[in-house]
């Protein structure tokens, strides 16, 4: 994957996503549809991984069938809103390593604190995708990019629902190796750090924790 930003733009996502960014939605509704556009992104950030082929016999002959060259996935969710975007990733990669990083935004300054980091074993080996839906200042991310880099993830790739255009500038300078793929590219961050149009509080509407 080479462009450091990948805005996809197929219809069913662009669907999914004003339905996800309409308040009447519900929470159950808002989970369904994030786990549901995740996979449709997860099949675009997952496009370039290596083939190989297997000798099978089809019931009509012999072939040379494609395979998936055996790079093994690591899927890490950076807490908690992270987390509405495992399920959708694992349906389609269900071998894949999960990790987590807990980091929360202090609301004054915006920067991001660390609570919590597990990751699997041999990350410097493995497809890392880090999955976080709201992609604002870009601190917090580039901090858990930090932490991935630090345990040895050498091919990491970043997964988001919306992105700011001032997280998309924090991510490049910060990480110009790591690939963002997002449904969309809003407008601007508001002064509270939220991304306008946006969505609202990503963590809140999948858990109606308001
Ligand atoms: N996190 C969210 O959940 N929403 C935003 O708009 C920004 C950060």
């Amino acid at each position: 994957m080479s462009d450091h930003l990948t805005v996809v733009d197929h219809p069913l996502v662009q669907h999914k996503l004003t339905l996800m960014r309409d308040k009447g939605t519900s929470t159950a509704g808002f989970r369904q549809l994030l786990r549901e556009i995740t996979q449709l992104l997860a099949y675009e950030i997952t496009r370039e991984m290596p083939l190989t082929t297997r000798q099978i016999e089809t019931p009509m002959e012999e072939m040379d069938a494609p395979i998936l060259a055996g790079k093994k996935m690591a899927l890490v969710s950076i807490l908690r809103a992270g987390n509405g975007m495992l399920d959708g990733v694992l349906e389609l990669v269900p071998s894949a390593r999960v990790g987590f990083v807990g980091l929360y935004r202090d609301e004054e300054t915006l920067k991001p604190v660390q609570y919590y980091f597990k990751a699997p074993e041999g990350l410097k080996d493995r497809l890392v995708i880090a999955v976080d839906p709201m992609l604002a200042t870009g601190n917090s991310s580039a901090a858990a990019i930090d932490l991935l880099k630090e345990a040895g993830a050498v091919d990491i790739r970043f997964l988001c629902l919306l992105a700011a255009p001032e997280g998309v500038a924090r991510m490049k300078e910060a990480h110009p190796d790591v690939p963002i793929v997002t449904a969309s590219l809003d407008r601007e961050l508001n002064s509270k750090g939220y991304i306008m149009p946006g969505l609202g509080d990503a963590g809140d509407r999948m858990f109606g924790t308001k």
